[in-house]
């Protein structure tokens, strides 16, 4: 039967439950110290196929299991148990619709934070509509946040572990506390890094650049996807260092993560930018929505069909 987003299944400990009966000590690691590493994973419904489709799920958990890797993590599920435990849970949904699945292992019991385990799992999918609000807007008002990113040397943000959170949360309550609706980080270098739950794309003179994984980002999953596609659509990508007055000097500017897909930026500290049906972000996110949605025949190595 169809559920309701506040009854919604969740898998849970090899269980599958009601959202509600999902319950994690208030002593686990994960809750006290943000002990735990995770994925967010679209699935987009495709209604003439009648199928939902997740997308790039393979990509996803290889990262999942090198982020448990890098946190020393010891995980006795397999990439094979995550895939499963995605399929049943929304299975149990029912989902017709585009949903966005948190996936995370996390760090149980009565240990601390430098305990390995034991780990445990949860897979919690949502429907998309339901999501935080800067990842459901059409265009993003932008500022350079006074915050540095974390780096590597201090908190890789190649781990995609939930205690990095707290450094995007300092930036975009920052932005938010200043009439924006989300920021950009630069790193501690002072090169422009990337969002709090996303990453960014530069329009110059019909040319796509974006800051290298070396400058304090996350790699990915996007980011990659929209680099292949613009190598299809014939769109030279330079991957570099970015300074912070090429934000203000290019053309167009973008961000994009599974949340975010591909957001068009109206402005930064108020410069503005282009945007329009004919723009080159417009064609990306065109392109992109047929990709993900199953629309498009030379990527379906890229999706996963949940319903059998
Ligand atoms: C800090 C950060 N950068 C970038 C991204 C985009 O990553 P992906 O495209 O793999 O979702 C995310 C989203 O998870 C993120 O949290």
């Amino acid at each position: 039967m169809k559920t309701d987003v506040a009854n919604r299944y969740i898998w849970f400990k090899q269980e599958i439950l009601n959202v509600n009966d999902a319950k994690i000590n208030v002593l686990a690691p994960t809750s006290q110290f943000g002990l735990n590493v995770f994925e967010g994973i679209p699935c987009y419904w495709n209604e003439t196929q009648q199928q939902l489709y997740a997308f790039r799920l393979a990509d996803h958990y290889k990262r999942l299991a090198k982020s448990a890797k890098l946190l020393q993590l010891d995980c006795k599920y397999t990439k094979e148990d995550f895939e499963k435990a995605l399929v049943d849970v929304v299975r149990a949904n029912e989902y017709t619709e585009n949903v966005s699945v948190r996936q995370t292992l996390f760090v149980d019991g009565f240990g601390s934070w430098g305990s390995d385990g034991p780990v445990e799992m949860f897979v919690a999918p949502i429907p998309r509509g339901n999501t935080s609000a800067e990842y459901n807007k059409q265009g993003l008002n932008c500022c350079v946040a006074s915050w540095r990113r974390i780096s590597d040397n201090t908190l890789s943000p190649r781990i995609k572990c939930g205690a990095n959170y707290i450094n995007s949360r300092m930036g975009q309550r920052e932005a938010l506390r200043n009439g924006y609706d989300t920021c950009i980080f630069l790193n501690e270098a002072g090169k422009v890094a990337e969002g709090p739950g996303s990453c960014l794309f530069l329009v110059k003179d019909g040319r796509l650049i974006t800051p290298q994984l070396t400058d304090s980002v996350l790699e990915s999953i996007t980011r990659d996807t929209v680099i292949k596609l613009a190598e299809e659509l014939g769109i030279e990508v330079q991957e570099r260092s970015v300074d912070r007055t090429e934000l203000y000097a290019s053309d167009e500017a973008f961000l994009c993560g599974s949340a975010m897909e591909i957001t068009p930026i109206l402005s930064i500290d108020r410069y503005k930018y282009e945007y329009s049906e004919e723009s080159l972000t417009s064609k990306l996110l065109a392109k992109y929505r047929s990709v993900v949605s199953g629309r498009d025949s030379k990527y379906q190595g890229w999706l996963t069909p949940i319903y059998k």
